[in-house]
């Protein structure tokens, strides 16, 4: 099905709003219930077909780069102990050989700049952007579902979704041109509105398949808000020229960069866990109740 063979993976930001974990520990392996949030990233590529994983790390990201390598050791001493549910585990941290490729952005210019960092290695075929901190529970994944729009339309596509007026200042909004089904046509992005200014409530989430003409707006590009090199303002540059989409993806979508996203994704996560749902439900609610009887 897939058109999208490479995919592209930012992990280089600081993870400032999770200070303090993230002095010593990349945002990107914090783990939701028993995975990192970068598998989850993985997982919903390789559903949407992708075969060539780039990250674009920084210093310090060590754990996260380590964690897609073989763990030798640790593989001999579970196999000697006959620990076969334990070696299970560890399956979908295995890639494929040469599959990975780690870049380093010398400085966190932006989004903008981490993702230029990849221009080489990608060629003249589309490929897709995964922002592992944006979570989206879905069974075969939102990338999976934009691969197949993606393969009707062309250009430049973002995951979109519809957000309450007042959060728009949070997120790239789309421009609405014109919406079938679950695409819509931009005229342009604008970044963080105010919600009085919002050209519309469709929020740009953190996936995208870009075409490779984003690398010459890439490097063209002056820094944008807060002074970073920003994705969202080279993709609009290509409105007129390349195309732009957004795709309200089915799925629920959690922002794991931010505290409070993160705990809720934990939550969401357990519940849906066969294993874990009716203790953990029956803990919440036993937890509520003393709450409730307290006040
Ligand atoms: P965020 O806006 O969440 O920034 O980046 P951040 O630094 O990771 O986190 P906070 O805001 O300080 O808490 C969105 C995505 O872009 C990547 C991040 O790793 C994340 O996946 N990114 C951002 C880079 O790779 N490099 C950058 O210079 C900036």
């Amino acid at each position: 099905m897939t058109h999208i063979r490479k995919a592209v993976f930012p992990v280089a930001g600081m993870g400032t709003r999770f200070l303090p974990a993230t002095k010593s520990i990349p945002k990107e392996m914090l783990p939701l219930v028993d995975r990192p949030l970068i598998q989850y990233a993985v997982d919903e590529a390789r559903k949407a077909g992708i075969e060539e994983f780039i990250f674009v790390s920084a210093a310090g990201k060590g754990a996260l780069e380590d964690y897609f390598d073989t763990a030798a050791a640790l593989e001999m001493q579970l196999k000697a102990k006959g620990k076969t549910a334990a070696l299970d585990a560890l399956a979908p941290s295995r890639m494929p050989e040469g599959a990975l490729t780690i870049l380093r952005q010398a400085r966190p210019l932006g989004l903008g700049h981490a993702v230029r960092q990849a221009k080489n290695l990608i060629g003249d075929a589309p490929f897709a952007v995964l922002l592992p901190d944006d979570v989206i529970m879905h069974p075969t994944g939102a990338l999976a579902q934009m691969v197949q729009a993606h393969s009707e339309v062309g250009g430049h596509m973002l995951a979109t979704m519809e957000v309450p007026q007042a959060s728009v200042s949070s997120y790239g909004v789309l421009d609405v041109r014109e919406t079938h089904g679950r695409i819509s046509w931009a005229r342009g992005l604008v970044e963080k509105p105010r919600p009085e200014a919002a050209p519309s409530t469709q929020a740009v989430v953190g996936r995208y398949i870009l075409q490779p003409s984003i690398f010459a707006r890439l490097d063209a590009l002056g820094p944008g808000a807060g002074g970073e090199l920003q994705l969202t303002d080279a993709i609009n540059q290509d409105v007129e020229t390349v195309g732009v989409t957004g795709f309200n993806f089915d799925g629920e979508r959690f922002d794991c960069g931010s505290v409070q996203g993160f705990v809720q994704a934990t939550a969401a996560f357990a519940m849906a866990r066969g294993d874990l749902s009716e203790t953990f439900v029956n803990f919440l609610q036993a937890r509520q109740n003393q709450q409730q009887q307290a006040a």
